[in-house]
């Protein structure tokens, strides 16, 4: 196989950390990658020009990137640019993690963020402009008064777009399904409210299901889904959504089995994949070196698979699930009293 060319990121406040840990993990299983790597964001601003970033990661197999508060705008060319358009957000229970339910072994599932569109697109601006539109509203049934003070927000949702995710989506079930999975894809949006565009995106992902008769199909709109993944996590297989409620829910999902600490996330494109936690950057604990860097490691792990290096992908997860079944080395976040180092140090022990 050949060599693999590998981005890095290592991204903003603590985020290059857990980046580095990960690192440091993957130095040890030495499959065949080349690092590109970039300096964390403080540095960033100052440093290298996006133009620079585009060229190594357009020259790429994939990014690792660590979590940004912003300074790190590589993230707007890594879904908009590269069209990942699909943002996976595994939600897995490993023996050892901290969660709050009383039952949480089993917990399995993964959200399906739409990734290019709805609210993301920045359409916002003074109600003034809308005036021209003479909308009316379809609740009140009265006209729109762009003369108040306030701001409009645009949210789009394209048949393209939500049929692409939701091929993804369906696809993903029946990988999962092969492996042992329910088959079963769950749509949720407000369609019962937004009922043309989140109702659109509805439409599309049930349809998308004619063409995958080996999978379940169900539907919730999006506060009951919200109720669901804190209530009954175990019967959720692969659950596709708009792009902020998948942000939203990405991270209560992670409530279930103990934290952001510990969630994954890959976004893929047709062509392209770059792979983050789900975290942000955490800087009230900048430099303490006690963040938690399972989440950037497991989203090593997804980056492993999606590259071929399966045998390695396996042996990463494995000692990361070893180490929390010892639960010696566990960060504050999960209960524990190790450092990032300390973790770090453990998994590798255990590769
Ligand atoms: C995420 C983050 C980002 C998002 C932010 C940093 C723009 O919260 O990846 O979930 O909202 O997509
Ligand atoms: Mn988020």
């Amino acid at each position: 196989m050949a060599r693999k060319k590998v981005v890095v990121f290592p991204g903003d406040d603590t985020a290059p950390e857990t980046v580095y840990a990960a690192m440091e993990v993957l130095a040890r299983l030495a499959p065949d990658i080349d690092y590109v790597e970039f300096p964390p964001g403080e540095e960033w601003v100052r440093g290298k020009t996006s133009g620079e970033a585009r060229a190594a990661i357009d020259s790429s197999d994939t990014t690792l990137f660590g979590s940004t508060s912003g300074k790190t705008n590589a993230i707007l060319y890594l879904r908009w640019g590269k069209q990942t358009f699909a943002n996976v957000r595994p939600t897995r229970y490993f023996k050892g993690f901290a969660s709050p339910l009383a039952r949480p072994d089993g917990i399995d599932f993964v959200i399906v963020r739409e990734n290019l569109e709805d609210l993301y697109l920045g359409l916002e601006g003074p109600l003034g402009m809308l005036a021209p539109l003479a909308l009316t509203s379809r609740i009140t049934r009265e006209p729109i008064d762009t003369d108040a003070k306030g701001i409009f927000a645009i949210k789009i949702i394209t048949e393209r777009n939500t049929r692409r995710v939701a091929d993804f989506a369906y696809r993903l079930a029946r990988k999962r399904k092969a492996a042992g999975g329910k088959g079963k894809v769950t749509c949720s949006s407000k369609y019962n409210m937004l009922r043309e565009s989140d109702g659109l995106f509805r439409r599309i992902v049930e349809e998308t299901g004619a063409s995958y008769p080996d999978i379940k199909y169900e539907e919730f709109i999006v506060d009951d889904c919200a109720r669901r993944i804190v209530q009954s996590p175990h019967d959720f297989d692969v659950v596709v959504m708009p792009n902020l409620y998948g942000d939203i829910l990405s991270d209560a999902a992670a409530g279930t089995i103990g934290g952001l600490g510990l969630a994954p996330s890959g976004c893929y494109g047709d062509d392209y994949a770059y792979f983050e936690s789900v975290h942000g950057t955490a800087p009230d604990i900048k430099g303490m070196g006690i963040i938690n860097p399972t989440a950037t490691m497991l989203s090593a792990v997804m980056m492993l698979d999606y590259l071929g290096f399966a045998d390695a992908a396996r042996r990463f997860e494995n000692a990361v699930r070893t180490v929390y079944a010892e639960g010696k080395m566990l960060t504050p976040d999960q209960g524990g009293r190790a450092k990032t180092a300390d973790l770090t140090r453990a998994v590798i022990a255990n590769l």
